[in-house]
């Protein structure tokens, strides 16, 4: 979207990020988990966090379901408004960056170009894509929340992966195998990422 804000001058903080990143002894990224509903996200967003937590790292998830009641409650889910869903996620997730924190996002973000958007929107290699894979059957045999059953039945249209698409990632940083792989095993794969990059001190063990 293209901005309607003239006559608006940056304005530059003696405080920036570096100083941030310095003051909080490890780097800021955006760790970005996509996948299909019911592909576990969330769950792994939120174990990561509670693992860099515990290291003493500044962190913050955004997760879809939650996002979807405030700031983006107006949107819809057809591909319009996904793309501006993902765009102010993304724009967030930068300010978040700034503050000098460990963003996680947990949207199903099911196509390729809108998460590329906010991969550029970001310093290269502070975009950290993490695609949680799950066959769309054992996402549906779970079905947590009850809304494959809905989507089968109609109730719900243009649902991620059966009426509306998901693309899959072709580079993700790092692919977990989230129908395979335990919790544990997934978190210790991103945290290892995390080590590998120097975004955060110490060892790599979990
Ligand atoms: S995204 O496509 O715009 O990235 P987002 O991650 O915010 O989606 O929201 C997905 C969540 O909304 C799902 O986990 C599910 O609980 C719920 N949901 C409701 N309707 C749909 C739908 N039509 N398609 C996908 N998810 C839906």
């Amino acid at each position: 979207m293209t901005g309607n804000s003239s006559n608006v001058v940056w304005h530059h903080a003696t405080v920036n990020r570096q100083r941030r990143e310095a003051l909080n002894g490890h780097k800021s990224v955006l760790l970005w988990f996509t996948g299909l509903s019911g592909a576990g996200k969330s769950t792994l967003a939120h174990a990561v966090e509670e693992e860099l937590h515990q290291r003493g790292c500044r962190t913050f998830v955004f997760d879809g379901d939650n996002v979807r009641h405030g700031l983006c409650g107006d949107l819809s889910f057809s591909i319009e408004d996904r793309r501006e869903n993902i765009r102010r996620i993304g724009e967030m997730s930068k300010l978040f960056l700034e503050a000098g924190v460990i963003a996680l996002t947990a949207f199903i973000s099911p196509l390729r170009e809108d998460r590329q958007r906010v991969r550029s929107l970001v310093p290269h290699g502070d975009f950290i894509e993490i695609y949680c894979r799950c066959a769309i059957g054992t996402c549906e045999s779970r079905d947590v929340k009850g809304l494959y059953k809905k989507a089968r039945a109609g109730e719900i249209k243009e649902f991620t992966g059966i009426s509306s698409p998901y693309e899959e990632p072709r580079n993700a940083e790092v692919v977990v195998e989230t129908d395979t792989l335990s919790l544990e095993q997934s978190v210790a794969l991103v945290i290892g990422q995390l080590c590998e990059r120097g975004v955060i001190p110490g060892g790599c063990d979990v």
